[in-house]
């Protein structure tokens, strides 16, 4: 017998041992070591800077004159901590934002670039002083590959493609010589291009039909130059919209796709009344989780359409927009959507991020909304003070899975409950790196009780464990300018490895990241 196919019986013998323990509320976890061949893609772990509130602008643009410290107009303190981050990329204009904006009005020199209203967040005047040069030079100096929207919303054919001419033609053209005399000698061959934004609503309220249509025929004069392959990503469905993804599908030839957008944000309370990002009841907590979780089931959903017209699994299912949206701070303007940031969001974050690796052969990209001072923020900035929020310490947690090998797993978990809602105390996820050090991310979401977790790590013996952890006292705690790491990433021991037998002491409220070797 082969020893993959030991490895399966055993595996078999541990669910349904795992089915039997569970009714006596056991926490097992068994993981093959030796299962995968689906790679987790670090663009799953990508962010969304739109112009909306404090985000660009004050968080992480200020201009070259600002007594921000600052270079080339960009916030010392957040490009360090993109930086260090390592984010695999960043997705910009928009939003709602994009399907408004004219590139154009953001290129030559600053004083003469016109100003528009920015209608869909608070109605500010946008002075387009942070435009195409200044977003794409910045990805650069954080090191992240650019995604950019384009406009079809308010645009044209033509105005998209000329875009795309000015960034990426390396020829002789009026668009690459206009480049040029602005400064920028090479093209920068950005790769990721997203057709419009939100088209069934704030991207101009078409039907799914509609969309495809005008789908196909933007992309077709989304150009490639020189060696350079755009990924042409699809403006897809608001959360349940079966249909809108079904329908594209069906309609846009797969060799005109690389991607298929999807948007879901985890709201408590509803749309109109939703609940607040630091003050909640246990049961909104579990409430908040479970909708989080619901991100499984809703990418089973529109993967199995997915599957019905791309088997191969070629077009990439690209969530560039999720997270929690709460009620905005309180003084603060309501279409800027500045919210705090507590432990809750860094479970939410944990559960997403598992989700998405077990989803890897599906899911290609996403990206967090957003990256400074908005929404599900990993950044939150005042003045020239910054903070790193919960979410941030579990990117940076889970950075090891990113490129990693995703592992089969199995897990039993006890529930945790409070009035209606309860769910399973644990979520995890396994993967393997290059250098075959297993990776586990964990959350134990149970408020107060430490859960212990057996491991069984089926496949070969393992020598060395180490681990690191992000909790704190609470799930409402948050870091402040005041008390900036009430909530920070920490180095974690409280485990023992006896060979292919690993016991991790999960502590309350905590997201862990355990690697054996
Ligand atoms: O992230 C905030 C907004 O949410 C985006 O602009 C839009 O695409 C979505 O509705």
């Amino acid at each position: 017998m082969n020893s993959s196919l030991k490895l399966r019986i055993t595996l078999l013998f541990s669910v349904v041992f795992l089915a039997f323990e569970s009714h006596a509320q056991t926490n097992k976890l068994v993981v093959n070591t030796e299962s995968g061949n689906v790679q987790i893609n670090k663009h799953i772990y990508g962010h969304f800077a739109e112009h909306l509130g404090r985000n660009i602008y004050g968080g992480i643009w200020v201009g070259p004159d600002s007594d921000v410290p600052n270079e080339d107009g960009y916030r010392k303190d957040v490009m360090q901590a993109l930086i260090d981050l390592e984010i695999p990329n960043l997705r910009w204009p928009g939003g709602c934002f994009a399907d408004e904006y004219h590139w154009t009005d953001g290129i030559g020199d600053p004083n003469d670039r016109p100003k528009m209203v920015n209608t869909n967040w608070g109605g500010v005047t946008e002075d387009n002083s942070f435009g195409t040069h200044e977003f794409l030079n910045f990805t650069k100096k954080i090191n992240t590959v650019p995604y950019i929207t384009g406009n079809v919303g308010s645009g044209s054919v033509e105005e998209m493609s000329k875009w795309i001419e000015y960034i990426n033609f390396d020829g002789e053209s009026p668009m690459a010589d206009l480049r040029r005399k602005n400064g920028q000698e090479d093209p920068w061959d950005i790769e990721y291009w997203g057709v419009g934004n939100e088209s069934w609503g704030c991207g101009g309220h078409m039907t799914p039909e509609y969309y495809a249509n005008e789908y196909r025929r933007y992309a077709t004069y989304a150009r490639d130059y020189g060696g350079n392959k755009l990924y042409k990503i699809a403006g897809g469905a608001n959360n349940w919209d079966l249909n809108w993804t079904e329908v594209l599908m069906k309609n846009i030839p797969l060799q005109m796709m690389d991607g298929l957008s999807l948007h879901y944000y985890t709201v408590t309370g509803t749309w109109e009344e939703k609940g607040a990002a630091t003050k909640f009841t246990k049961e909104e907590y579990l409430e908040t989780l479970n909708k989080a979780a619901v991100m499984d089931d809703l990418i089973a959903k529109h993967s199995q359409i997915m599957d019905k017209y791309d088997p191969e699994k070629k077009v990439g299912l690209i969530i560039d927009e999720w997270g929690t949206w709460f009620k905005v701070e309180e003084g603060t303007n309501p279409g800027f959507l500045y919210q705090q940031n507590t432990m809750r969001d860094a479970h939410v974050a944990a559960i997403t991020l598992n989700i998405f690796n077990k989803h890897a052969e599906r899911v290609h990209m996403a990206n967090l909304a957003q990256t400074v001072n908005v929404l599900q923020a990993i950044i939150l900035t005042n003045e020239n003070d910054m903070i790193l929020t919960p979410t941030y310490h579990v990117f940076d947690l889970y950075k090891p899975h990113k490129d990693a090998i995703l592992l089969d797993h199995f897990l039993s978990s006890e529930k945790v409950a409070f009035g209606k809602q309860s769910a399973e105390a644990l979520h995890v996820s396994t993967s393997k790196s290059e250098d075959g050090t297993v990776n586990i991310s964990i959350a134990n979401i149970h408020p107060d009780k430490k859960v212990s977790l057996d491991i069984d790590l089926l496949g070969k013996e393992f020598k060395t464990v180490s681990g690191e952890i992000v909790t704190a006292s609470s799930v409402d705690t948050y870091n402040t300018f005041e008390k900036k790491d009430a909530v920070k990433k920490a180095s974690f021991s409280d485990f023992k490895l006896n060979k292919n037998i690993l016991k991790v002491d999960a502590p309350a409220n905590s997201v862990l990241m355990i690697r054996v070797k």
